[in-house]
């Protein structure tokens, strides 16, 4: 896997008014219509129950210069990195961080579990894009693809 570059998200979800983030670059496109985008997360992870209780979260493909978000987010220390980071509601009422590449809201459609983790599909209920760079990710390292949209 260390030899297949990914992009690199925030899947965030909301659960009883308590938001929950987490950094993720097992993420995949499946459907185009209907819109459905898989993740998988591993069940050892506090946002699984979470996930998997709110039945909604929004994928954020994080830009290049959102590097600190990714570290934070995949960090396991208690401190609630949306205390600090802005966000908008996505229509499920999950965060949209400020100033994301792109974003996927979704309703979880369907579940299947696999080794360690749950595939979760999503069907994507609103999305959103905004021009810039991707941050990478590859070899176990955050990297600059060096390219830019549009
Ligand atoms: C670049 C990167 C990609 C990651 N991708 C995933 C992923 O796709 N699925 C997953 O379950 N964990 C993934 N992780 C690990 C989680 O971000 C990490 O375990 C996190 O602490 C989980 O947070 P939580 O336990 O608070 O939910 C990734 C970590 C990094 C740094």
């Amino acid at each position: 896997m260390r030899r297949y570059p990914t992009g690199v998200t925030v899947v965030t979800t909301i659960l009883d008014g308590r938001l929950k983030g987490f950094t993720a670059n097992a993420f995949s496109s499946v459907s185009a219509d209907p819109p459905m985008v898989l993740i998988c997360v591993d069940r050892r992870a506090r946002s699984h129950p979470l996930i998997a209780s709110a039945g909604r979260y929004c994928v954020n493909i994080l830009r290049l210069e959102q590097r600190e978000l990714a570290v934070r987010f995949a960090a396991k220390e208690p401190e609630d990195p949306f205390e600090t980071v802005p966000y908008l509601q996505a229509q499920t009422g999950a965060p949209i961080l400020e100033g994301a590449l792109g974003y996927f809201d979704c309703e979880l459609a369907e579940e299947h579990s696999a080794g360690t983790h749950t595939i979760f599909i999503g069907k994507v209920v609103a999305c959103g894009a905004s021009d810039g760079s991707p941050l990478g990710y590859f070899n176990a390292g955050y990297r600059d693809f060096g390219c830019l949209t549009p």
